[in-house]
């Protein structure tokens, strides 16, 4: 793999017909302080991190309201991230000095924070305001009806949705065209398969997040090792080429806050796996596609041994992937 990757490896997605963006993508969850509360101890290391993303080619970077909260919007925009990328930003989930994750979808909450978030990202027009978490306490209809009230009123250009079953994405279909669905999704954890196929059926994006499984990849790691030997490449190159394979509609967002790490992400793009290996679903024969010309594509088979594997490690709950107070 090249000394400079670029992103631009990974082919690209169309997210309207007229938004293209590289396939690989940035999470900028990481940039935060301990917990994803606050700041990190080197706010310049994190601009940094930022800005290596978009100097190897990554245009598709997430982010989120809560992430601080606040803090991983302004490093995007200190770090000039915001005029070279679409930025996804999201909202629908309060915070506390302890960590925890509040789901509050209530429809003026979210009219207060697009406003808050066009600020801190110093923007007119937010490229993709995702709903973070469906919540108990506010009808689904009422948060998505805000978010399309949103889009509507051009506060947005694109409204995506986080969290979801495939019933509340055909709910929320009725209300808003969905351009993306951010759901937890590795090759080690595929409990949402069915929401990643109804995305292709609906032309949405599908957005895995917790893509590296926070780097570690549990229990199908000695199967990644296996593949990435023959590649000269790591678990973790194996681990999102593999979800760039696996459908025309992924848009993997690894999250990092190490420039070295995040230019070993990037590099998956160069990665092809093929039908033969464990970890391997296909041999992409075209990675640029819209993601109409990705629903009318034949399923692809998964892979037996990656399958397996992945159910030891299937995480139930956020929570419990990640840790306490780490992660919505
Ligand atoms: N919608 C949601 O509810 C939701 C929830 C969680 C996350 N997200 C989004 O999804 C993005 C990705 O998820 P994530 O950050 O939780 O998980 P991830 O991308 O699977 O893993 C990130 C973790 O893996 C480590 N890592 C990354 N690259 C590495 C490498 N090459 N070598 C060794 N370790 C590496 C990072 O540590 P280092 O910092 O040391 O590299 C970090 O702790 C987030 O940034 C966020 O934007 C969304």
């Amino acid at each position: 793999m090249s000394d400079t990757p670029d992103a631009a490896a990974a082919g690209t997605f169309d997210l309207d017909g007229e938004t293209t963006v590289n396939r690989l993508g940035f999470g900028a969850m990481r940039l935060c302080g301990q917990g994803i509360v606050g700041a990190p101890d080197d706010e310049g290391n994190a601009r940094a991190v930022a800005r290596a993303a978009v100097d190897h080619g990554v245009d598709f970077v997430d982010t989120a309201d809560s992430y601080g909260p606040g803090t991983s919007e302004r490093l995007l925009r200190e770090a000039g991230v915001v005029d070279d990328a679409v930025v996804a930003t999201k909202a629908g989930l309060l915070r506390e000095a302890g960590g925890d994750w509040l789901p509050h979808g209530d429809p003026d909450y979210i009219r207060n924070q697009v406003l808050v978030s066009k600020d801190r990202l110093g923007v007119d027009t937010i490229d993709l305001y995702q709903f973070h978490r469906p919540d108990p306490d506010t009808p689904f209809a009422d948060s998505v009806a805000a978010f399309a009230e949103l889009k509507d009123e051009g506060h947005v250009d694109h409204v995506g949705l986080s969290n979801v079953t495939v019933e509340q994405l055909d709910e929320a279909r009725e209300h808003v065209e969905v351009a993306t669905v951010q759901n937890q999704y590795n090759v080690a954890n595929r409990e949402d398969e069915a929401v990643l196929r109804a995305c292709e059926d609906a032309d949405a994006g599908f957005v895995p997040w917790f893509p590296l499984a926070a780097g570690d990849l549990g229990a199908v790691g000695d199967a990644l090792d296996d593949v990435a030997a023959g590649h000269d490449a790591t678990r973790r190159q194996v681990a999102l080429a593999w979800l760039l394979g696996h459908s025309d509609v992924t848009l993997p967002i690894p999250g990092t806050s190490s420039v070295e790490h995040l230019r070993e992400n990037v590099a998956a793009a160069e990665l092809s796996l093929s039908d033969e290996e464990p970890a391997g679903s296909r041999t992409p024969a075209s990675r640029t596609a819209t993601a109409s010309q990705a629903a009318r594509q034949e399923r692809r088979s998964i892979p037996t041994t990656a399958n397996t594997a992945s159910r030891a490690t299937s995480e139930p709950t956020t929570s419990a992937a990640l840790g306490a107070n780490t992660s919505p």
